[in-house]
Formats: structure tokens, sequence, C-alpha cells
């Protein structure tokens, strides 16, 4: 099936470039594949269920091109743990039902994360602080057994340049052993699960990919149930794409599943603070779009290159469309990172990711 798809592809989407040599009675009526047709692993979107309800266009979007959700908020802890009360599952039980009415692999992100840490936990002792985890893990995904496919387990784990933890409450309490302690109680929770450790950068601070490797390697070493590395991969149009498929080999290396997890290719700098932005380009050009779709079609080609086709967990976008990216607002910027323009339309990005994907 996906090789006719991909005989199809210059047809389809040929008019986005030259108009098609053919006639227009030969051109399919049926809709174009999405990108997770073209694939044979899973795309993935971030969305949040409050943002698509609504949104007709989205969830076109959402619909035809991903085989795969991840919920941008709904299933961080401070949208659950919002208080000192019981869990709130308001959110991530609208997510995980949207995700399956449409027919989604479900992912969840994220159980463990510092940034949001709910201010309430700040006064738990160690002892507590393990408790909590354990009991809050257990809780939620014990809750969605069997319909969340994957978690990322612990989010950010590294420091945010160079190879040492980062000093987040939960180091500051427990030590160290809080990572492999919410590893083994979501595995508890759900054997069948896919935990991954989820991180930025790794993909081009070489000192912190041997920090996360270190680890992910001291963990398999003791036992500990963890399948998969997450690269969120918010690369810069000037990331080395070498380095990029060097990195990608090595963490396959550990036999693990590997997952793009928040893909987005921005033209602009940062310094990876909030506010940290540096207005390198102010006016996007069609010259400058063509050059973001050959990253997009390098990016999706290292994946398939570097990663072993049994370890590929999927390649996810983060809020893919330039209406919606976190970059501007993060970063004080002006930026245009995603697929698809601020009208939602498919940019040069989407159709240069679409070549990646074909043999
Ligand atoms: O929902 C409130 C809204 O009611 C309020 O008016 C508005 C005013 O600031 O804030 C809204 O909440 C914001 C929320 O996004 C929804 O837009 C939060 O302040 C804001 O902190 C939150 O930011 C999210 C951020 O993670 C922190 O959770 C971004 O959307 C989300 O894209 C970003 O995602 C992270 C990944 O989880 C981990 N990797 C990095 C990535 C980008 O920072």
């Amino acid at each position: 099936m996906y090789k006719s798809l991909f005989l199809l592809l210059p047809l389809l989407y040929g008019s986005a470039c030259t108009t098609p040599a053919v006639e227009t009675s030969e051109i399919p009526t049926a809709d174009p594949p999405g990108l997770a047709d073209l694939a044979d692993f899973p795309i993935g979107g971030a969305i949040n269920e409050g943002r698509v309800r609504g949104d007709s266009a989205l969830l076109a979007i959402v619909s035809e091109e991903f085989s795969s959700l991840t919920a941008t908020n709904d299933m961080k802890m401070y949208a659950i743990a919002r208080g000192p009360g019981a869990l709130d599952f308001t959110l991530p039980d609208a997510f995980v039902n949207f995700a399956e009415r449409q027919g989604k692999r479900v992912f969840g992100h994220t159980l463990l994360w510092h940034y949001g840490f709910p201010r309430h936990l700040m006064e738990l002792d160690g002892e507590a602080a393990e408790g909590f985890i354990n009991s809050y893990i257990d809780t939620v995904v014990t809750r969605y057994r069997g319909r969340v496919d994957g978690w990322d387990v612990v989010n950010e784990a590294m420091a945010t340049s160079g190879g040492e933890l980062r000093e987040t409450p939960w180091l500051e309490k427990i030590g160290k052993a809080y990572i492999p302690m919410a590893f083994r109680a979501a595995d508890r929770a759900d054997p069948e699960a896919k935990l991954f450790i989820n991180d930025f950068n790794t993909e081009r601070d070489t000192a912190k990919l041997n920090g996360l490797l270190a680890l992910v390697e001291e963990m398999q070493a003791d036992g500990v149930p963890i399948d998969g590395i997450g690269f969120q991969m918010h690369i810069r149009m000037d990331t080395d794409e070498e380095l990029i498929g060097r990195s990608l080999a090595k963490a396959a290396a550990t036999g693990l599943l590997i997952h793009l997890s928040e893909v987005d290719i921005i033209f602009n700098r940062h310094d990876d603070t909030q506010g940290g932005g540096e207005q390198i380009v102010d006016k996007i050009t069609p010259e400058l779009l063509e050059q973001q779709a050959q990253k997009y079609e390098s990016l999706a080609r290292l994946y398939r290159e570097n990663v072993p086709p049994a370890q590929r967990y999927g390649i996810t976008f983060w809020s893919f469309t330039d209406r919606d990216t976190w970059i501007n607002g993060f970063f004080d910027l002006k930026d245009w990172p995603t697929l698809y323009d601020e009208q939602l339309q498919k940019k040069p990005a989407y159709y240069g990711f679409a070549r990646g994907l074909r043999e």
C-alpha cells in the first residue's frame, strides 16, 4: 500500500511547486494521503483537547495527518494535581476520550517534570515526596492502562546543557533514585506501556546526550523498565545534520525505541530561557521556506537512516501550526517553525517532510 502512495505523491503534491503534467481526469479524486499514510511508523501531533474543540480546520489536520496524539498540556502534573485535594482528571479524560474517538495512538506527556511544579508539593519532605510520586504515577497510569500506549515518564531530567542531572525539586528531595523509582511505578501500573525518558537539545549537545545515555545504560544494567528515549527535537535551521544523525545512531545503539517527540524547526535563535529569543530573521520569504522544507526532509531521512525500523516509535510535531506554536510566546520571537502557516495551510515544510518519508 505504501509503495502505491509513494508513486502517487509527485502527482498529488506536485501542484505545490509546479503544475502537474497530467490530464485533469487522471488526478485521483480521493483525498491525498496524509503524513501518517506515507510513513511506516507513527506520525503524531501535540494538541490540547480544548484547542481542537470547535476548530474544524485544526480537527481536519489532526484527523487526516496523524496516527498518534500527545497532549500538549492536558496530561501534565499541574493539570491533574491542581491542589492539595484529590487529583482532577477532567482535562486528561477529555483528551484521551478525544484521541480514542479519533482512532489515534495516545501518548502520555508527562508524569514527572520540573516545569510548572505544583506549589503545594514543594513542602513535602523526601519520604512524603517518594510516597507522592509512587501514588501519583500509580493512579494516573492505572487509570489509562491499555489506553495510553506510552509515557514520557521523566521529562527533562538533564540540566539544560552539559551532562549533569537537572536540579529539580525531585532531585533535591529524593536524590537520583527518583528516576528509576518513577519508571518502576509506571511499569507496575501498566506493564505494557512503553516508558520513555525525554529531553531537549540532545541531538546537538553531545555532553548532554552522553550524560543521558550513561543514565539510561545504568538503568538498563539495574533492570529498570525503560523502553525508549525521546528527542524533543526543537531544532534550528543551522542545527548540524550530521550531528543529528550521529546522535540518533548513538541513542539507537541502546536498543531502545526512539521518539522524535516535539519536532519544530526555527529560523531564529534563543538561549533556552523564557524570553530569551534573538530575532535574526524578521521576514519570511519563499527561499527561506524552501530551505526549511529541505531541513524537514532531511530530518525524516535522518530518522529513517539512523533508527532501525523496529525502534521507530515515531515522529511527533509540537503544536504543528505557525498560529499555535509555543515558540513565539515562550521566547518572545516571531518565527515560523511548523508544517502549517498561520492560516493552517500546508507550507513547503509539509511537502519537504513528506518527501523525506518516501523511499
Ligand atoms: O491556559 C492558560 C490560560 O487560561 C491563560 O490565559 C494563559 C496566560 O498565560 O496561560 C494559559 O496556560 C498556558 C498554557 O501553556 C496553555 O497555553 C501556560 O501559561 C503556559 O505555561 C503553557 O505553556 C506550555 C509549556 O509547555 C509549559 O507547560 C506550552 O503550551 C507547551 O507547548 C510547552 O511544552 C513543552 C513540553 O511540555 C516539554 N518540552 C518543551 C515544550 C515547549 O516548552
